[in-house]
């Protein structure tokens, strides 16, 4: 959200200058918002090559229903009807920020499939003796298969370059390595959905 802001300064201040010409207060602005953009770039970079985990027993199904509440709205706005299939109680030990970004990230990216009137997700929890898997299935608009080996590569996006950098899918199989889970596209077809399984160890 803040590298959007920044990027909208500068787009706004490329087009005063084009009209007025540089003037030098616009330009410090100018510079402070390439600097913070290019710090900001440089942290997340450095975050995803080491991120610290920071681990404690949590309900996975209560990070699920976060997720979901947050998008609350947007899924209302699109007309999605979501379902949930989950056990009881799911126990995982994990870093609760980071797993969440990664639900997070997983669900938006379904929600930002949806192009149909009749949207529909669905979220599968199933509790093995080891470990969890979760499935988000979507009905959207499906990965092509050209496409499918490049969505996890760094900055790599089929979306509008100005709202989504293309790093969901990095961070969430990096952050998912690093609890020594696995990340899969299971199933996805153009303009039927997709299904993603992730697999994490239970406490
Ligand atoms: N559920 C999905 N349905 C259809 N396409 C998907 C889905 N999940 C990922 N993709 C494809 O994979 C690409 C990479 O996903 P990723 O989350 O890494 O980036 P993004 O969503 O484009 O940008 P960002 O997550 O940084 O906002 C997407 O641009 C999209 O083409
Ligand atoms: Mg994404």
């Amino acid at each position: 959200m803040q590298l959007n802001t920044v990027i909208i300064y500068i787009e706004n201040y490329k087009d005063i200058f084009q009209k007025k010409g540089i003037d030098p207060e616009g330009l410090l602005i100018f510079e402070e918002a390439t600097n913070y953009l290019n710090n900001m770039i440089n942290r997340i970079q450095t975050y995803l090559k080491s991120p610290v985990l920071e681990k404690s027993t949590v309900n996975l199904l209560v990070i699920l229903d976060s997720c979901l509440d947050f998008l609350d709205a947007r899924f209302k706005r699109k007309n999605v009807k979501i379902y949930k299939e989950y056990p009881a109680e799911v126990f995982l030990s994990c870093d609760a920020v980071l797993i969440k970004e990664v639900f997070y990230n997983l669900i938006l990216n379904s929600l930002e499939s949806f192009n149909k009137e009749d949207n529909k997700l669905t979220i599968q929890v199933h509790k093995g003796l080891k470990n969890a898997r979760i499935n988000i299935i979507d009905n959207g608009c499906g990965i092509p298969r050209e496409v499918l080996p490049r969505i996890i590569d760094p900055h790599f996006s089929t979306k509008d370059r100005n709202n989504n950098f293309g790093l969901g899918l990095t961070y969430c199989f990096r952050i998912i390595k690093e609890h020594d889970g696995f990340f899969d596209v299971v199933n996805t077809e153009v303009n039927k959905g997709t299904n993603i399984e992730v697999i994490l160890p239970l406490s």
